[in-house]
Order: structure tokens, then C-alpha cells, then sequence
């Protein structure tokens, strides 16, 4: 069966070989394989089962804030980090195309907890292709005003080694948000980003709308995103990375953080609007 649902993930099947599993808690994507390897981290520490607030690597889904909250109004206030969608059991849809070519599933996030009182609907479309992993987040206001939110997916990208790669695409002129230098705007200057250090970097309305990561084997991932503007470029080092409690030993070495979203401000939704953030991940053939 290309399509397995079981009481925890779902997992999608190509006749390439290709797989991708996607838990219900948070509609957090988990694995995505092509040829045999890996293309995502998770923690060996994370929990999968619900019992912390997140899983802790594949593609968690941050919503309706990216990173902590603001100051105001109360109930964007009274969030958590990151929103409470990642942490929320999400449920299977539809399968939309179930095909050699592509798989393609739908899944629908509950209603919001009850103190935060805005009306949304918000589904997530996973589509599995042989190089290819498109996730793309569509939210509609339903109600009868404005609704504003963040979106952003949190992609843990597995690299053989995190000090050895080179992110392209990031561009010139860009401004930048450097979260460890006391949340400092600074404009990029069209190099290469390399880590050497813990990074914490917001790129707003990212040139392009195309990252790619490069190893230094020949291999790359390349990031496209389209209606998301913005990307968080993220690894935190052993300075910040061990104070993770569900962070593997060294784990920091073995991921890249790429995340594509609409943060560098609210969107605001009239109502009936509808908004698509779309994330295209592409591995060479
Ligand atoms: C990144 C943020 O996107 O997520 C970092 O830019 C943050 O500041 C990281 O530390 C992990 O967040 P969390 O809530 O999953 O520990």
C-alpha cells in the first residue's frame, strides 16, 4: 500500500524507493528518504509520542507565531515559542493523487486551543515525488475579522557534517535578523553563509526564494519556497546545542535548519482570505 496509516504516522510509499512519514502529532514530517538515505534529522533524544511539546527534528510546523511571543494582544501572548500547532494531533484529510509518479495527502489541524478565540482553518499538503518533498501550508480566516498569524516550517536537514557545508542563495542586500547578537538587523553581503558558529539568522524577503545546501561530497539539498518570503537559517553549535535536553550528543553536527516562512511580520487575513505557504525540497537524480 503507497498510503499506511497507523495510529501514530502516516507513511507514503513510491515504487522509486522513495518515503516519507508524517506523525499526526503536529503533522511534523519525520523521514523523508530518497534512494535509501535519510534527508532529515531527528533527535535520538525526541520524543515521538506526544509526552514533550515537539518532535525534536523533521519538519515541525511553527503557528500562529515564530519564536517567542510578542508582547501583545493577551491571547498571542499567553503562546508558547513556536505556537501550539506543532505539539496539536492533526488528522488525515484526503489522499489526493496516489500514484508512481507522486503521492499527495492532505491533512486538517484542530480547531485552536480555546483561549486563543480566532476562527482558521488550516491544512497541510504533503506530496511525495522521486526527488522531490513538496509541503505546502494552506490557512483560510474564517471568521469575521482580520486574523493575523506567522507561519513557518522548521526543516531539520540532515548533513553529513554541519561545519562542512556552504548555504547559497541567501542574497545581497539582504536584511537579516542575527538572533545571537541581541536580535540585531544587519544586511548580508551576497556571500556564502558557513558554520563555524552557532547561527540564529532571519533572512527577510529572501531574494529568489531558493536556498541550496551544498556538502562537500558533491551533495546538496536545494530549498524552494513560494508565498513563505522569509527564511530562518539555524544551528545552534555546542555552545547553545547542548543545553537542549532532547538534543542528541553532537547532534548539531548532523542537521542544518532552513526554514522557510512569512515572519518578518504578521500577515493579516481579511476574512475568507486565504493564505499558501509552499516549501519544495529537491535532491539531485
Ligand atoms: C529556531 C529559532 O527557528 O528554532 C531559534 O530561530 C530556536 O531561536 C530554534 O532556538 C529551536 O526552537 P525550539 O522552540 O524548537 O527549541
Amino acid at each position: 500500500m503507497p498510503v499506511e496509516e497507523n495510529d501514530k504516522s502516516i507513511v507514503l510509499r513510491l515504487a522509486s524507493g522513495a518515503t516519507a512519514e508524517i506523525y499526526l502529532f503536529g503533522a511534523t514530517v519525520t523521514s523523508w528518504k530518497v534512494e535509501g538515505k535519510e534527508r532529515l534529522f531527528v533527535s535520538s533524544k525526541s520524543a515521538l509520542d506526544g509526552s514533550k511539546a515537539e518532535i525534536r527534528g523533521g519538519i515541525p510546523i511553527c503557528f500562529p507565531i515564530f519564536g517567542p511571543p510578542p508582547p501583545s494582544p493577551p491571547e498571542y501572548a499567553a503562546l508558547q515559542q513556536h505556537g501550539y500547532v506543532r505539539s496539536q494531533n492533526w488528522s488525515l484529510e484526503h489522499i489526493i493523487m496516489d500514484r508512481e509518479e507522486g503521492i499527495s495527502i492532505r491533512l486538517s489541524a484542530p480547531p485552536p486551543p480555546a483561549e486563543f478565540n480566532h476562527e482558521y482553518s488550516l491544512k497541510y499538503v504533503v506530496t511525495l515525488s522521486p526527488h522531490q518533498l513538496s509541503t505546502d501550508l494552506h490557512v483560510v480566516n474564517t471568521g469575521k475579522e482580520d486574523f493575523k498569524f506567522q507561519a513557518l516550517l522548521h526543516s531539520y536537514l540532515a548533513v553529513k557534517d554541519s561545519k562542512k557545508i556552504v548555504v547559497k542563495g541567501l542574497g545581497n542586500g539582504t536584511e537579516w535578523q542575527d538572533k545571537t547578537d541581541g536580535l540585531k538587523v544587519k544586511v548580508w553581503d551576497g556571500s556564502d553563509l558557513r558554520i563555524t558558529k552557532e547561527v540564529d539568522a532571519v533572512f527577510r524577503k529572501v531574494p529568489g526564494q531558493e536556498i541550496v545546501v551544498l556538502e562537500d561530497d558533491g551533495g546538496s539539498i536545494t530549498i524552494r519556497f513560494r508565498g513563505f518570503e522569509d527564511s530562518t537559517v539555524w544551528n545552534p553549535q555546542e555552545k547553545s546545542g547542548k543545553n537542549m535536553i532532547d538534543m542528541e550528543e553532537n547532534g548539531w553536527d548532523r542537521y542544518i535548519c532552513v526554514e522557510p516562512g512569512y515572519v518578518r511580520e504578521f500577515k493579516i487575513l481579511a476574512p475568507g482570505e486565504e493564505f499558501l505557504g509552499q516549501q519544495i525540497l529537491t535532491v539531485p537524480h
